[in-house]
C-alpha cells in the first residue's frame, strides 16, 4: 500500500512538472517539442506504460495491451462474479487473462494531443442557476459558460432526499458529428463541492484520436482531474471491459435505437469507495478509493443526467445527443432512461421528478416524460440538438 502511496506521488509530482511547463507553451498550441519536453513525455510514457502481460484484440479489430491493475492488491474473484454476462467485445483469441485489465497503449501522439484538452466543467456550474417553481433561471450575466453547454436533468429538489449513494441510467448510443477541439457527451455527473465523478459515453478526438463513440470516466477533486485510468486514481478490475470501450457497432439512428447501456455510479457504504457499474447486471468494473476524494468522502449533494457539448470559444458548437431537438419518443431521440439515485442507506430508488435544465435552448432540448411499455412505466430524459454552426 504504501509503495503504491509512493508510486502516485511520484506519477503526480511528474505531472505537476509536465503540466507546469506544458502549459507554458500552451498559448502557441502545436509548437514543436522541445529536447526536454520530448524526454518529459518519454518518461511519463514508460510510466503509464507498463509491461504488457498480453495484447489482445477487439472484434473491429482495436489493441489493448494486458496489464496488472495499479494495485497490487486487487483480486479478480473479490469483485463481482465472473458468470456475469456482458457482450463480448474481444475477438477470439478472448480477452485479458484473469488478473489483468485490458489497457489502451498510450502514445507520444496522445500526449500531445491531450495537451489540447481544455480544463473540466467549472465545479461551481450549477450554482449559476435559481432553481424556482420547478424552472431555472439564470443567474447575471453567465455568457459564456466556459465553453460548455449541457442539457441536463436534476433531481427536483426534496428535504427529505439532500444525501445520495449512487445515480444510475440507461442511455442509447450516438455519434454526433465533432470537428477540431469540440466533443459532445452524455453523462451522470454526482457532485459534492469540487469532487466530480462522471460515466458517460462521449465522442472526443482530442481525447482519444478518433471519432468514435467511446465509453469514458472522469474524476475531479479540487484541481485535479483527469479521464479514464490517464492518472492514477481509478482502480479498475474487470478483465473484459476497457474503460475507453468503443460503442461502433451499438449505435443507434433515429428510428433504429439499438443496443442501451446501463450505467451506475455507487458508494459502497462499508468502504466508502465510488464504485462504477455496468451493463445489465450493473456488473463492478471497478473504483475511485474514498481516499483519493475529499468531499465525496461522504455523500454527493448533486446529481444530474443528459448531454454536454464543449465548443473553443468563438467557434460552431457541435450537435448532441441524436443531433436532432427531443420529440419525446423513444424510437427517435437519444435518451437517460430509468433514472435513479440511491439513498443515505444505498437503496436505489427512480426518479420521477425532475428540473430540466439547458443553457443554449437555440441550439439543444431537453424533455422529462413517463412512456409505458406493457405493464410498465419507464421514466425518459430526453437530449439532443443540432448545435449551432455559426455563434
Ligand atoms: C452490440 O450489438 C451486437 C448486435 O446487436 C450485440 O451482439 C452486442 O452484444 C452489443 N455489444 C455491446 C457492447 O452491447
Ligand atoms: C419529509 O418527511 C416528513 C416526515 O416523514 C413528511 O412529513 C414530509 O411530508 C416529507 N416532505 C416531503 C417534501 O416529502
Ligand atoms: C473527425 O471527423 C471530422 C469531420 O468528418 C474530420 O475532419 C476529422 O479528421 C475526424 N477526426 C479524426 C481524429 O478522425
Ligand atoms: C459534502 O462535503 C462536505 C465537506 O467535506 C461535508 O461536510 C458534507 O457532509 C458532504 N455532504 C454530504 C451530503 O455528505
Amino acid at each position: 500500500m504504501i509503495e503504491v502511496r509512493m508510486h502516485q506521488k511520484i506519477v503526480q509530482q511528474i505531472l505537476l512538472v509536465l503540466c507546469l511547463f506544458l502549459s507554458y507553451n500552451g498559448v502557441q498550441g502545436r509548437k514543436k517539442l522541445s529536447e526536454l519536453e520530448d524526454i518529459e513525455l518519454e518518461k511519463r510514457l514508460k510510466l503509464l506504460n507498463k509491461p504488457a502481460v498480453k495484447t489482445v484484440k477487439t472484434k473491429s479489430g482495436e489493441s489493448y495491451d494486458c496489464m496488472k491493475p495499479t494495485f497490487a492488491e486487487i483480486k479478480q474473484n473479490s469483485y463481482g462474479s465472473t458468470t456475469n454476462r456482458l457482450p463480448t467485445i474481444w475477438s477470439k483469441d478472448g480477452g485479458c487473462p484473469s488478473g489483468t485489465v485490458p489497457i489502451k497503449r498510450i502514445t507520444k501522439d496522445d500526449l500531445i494531443r491531450q495537451r489540447n484538452m481544455p480544463p473540466p466543467e467549472p465545479a461551481n456550474f450549477d450554482d449559476e442557476f435559481v432553481v424556482s417553481n420547478n424552472n431555472i433561471e439564470q443567474k447575471g450575466s453567465y455568457y459564456p459558460f466556459y465553453g460548455y453547454k449541457r442539457a441536463i436533468a436534476i433531481p427536483q429538489y426534496d428535504p427529505n432526499f439532500t444525501k445520495f449513494s449512487g445515480a444510475g441510467m440507461a442511455t442509447n448510443l450516438f455519434n454526433p458529428h465533432v470537428e477540431g477541439q469540440q466533443h459532445s457527451a452524455c453523462r451522470i455527473k454526482i457532485q459534492n463541492g469540487s469532487d466530480i465523478l462522471q460515466v458517460g459515453w462521449r465522442v472526443d478526438p482530442t481525447l482519444y484520436g478518433d471519432n468514435n463513440t467511446r465509453l469514458y470516466l472522469h474524476y475531479q477533486t479540487g484541481e485535479k482531474h483527469c479521464f479514464n485510468t490517464l492518472c492514477p486514481g481509478f482502480v479498475h478490475v474487470r478483465t473484459d471491459i476497457p474503460l475507453d470501450m468503443s460503442f461502433e457497432d451499438n449505435l443507434s439512428h433515429r428510428g433504429v435505437i439499438t443496443t442501451e447501456v446501463d450505467l451506475y455510479i455507487y458508494r459502497d457504504t462499508g468502504t466508502g469507495n465510488w464504485w462504477l457499474l455496468l451493463g445489465p447486471e450493473y456488473t463492478q468494473v471497478g473504483f475511485w478509493p474514498h481516499n483519493i476524494l475529499n468531499e465525496l468522502k461522504g455523500f454527493a449533494t448533486n446529481v444530474d443526467w443528459g448531454g454536454v457539448i464543449y465548443n473553443p470559444p468563438g467557434l460552431p458548437e457541435p450537435p448532441m445527443g441524436s443531433s436532432f431537438f427531443p420529440f419525446g419518443n423513444n424510437r427517435l431521440d437519444a435518451y437517460c432512461r430509468n433514472i435513479a439515485v440511491s439513498n443515505e442507506d444505498g437503496d436505489s430508488v427512480g426518479v420521477y421528478s425532475i428540473v430540466a435544465l439547458t443553457e443554449n435552448k437555440f441550439a439543444y432540448g431537453i424533455q422529462f416524460k413517463e412512456l409505458t411499455e406493457g405493464s410498465n412505466t419507464f421514466t425518459y430524459v430526453f437530449y439532443g440538438g443540432p448545435g449551432i454552426s455559426n455563434p
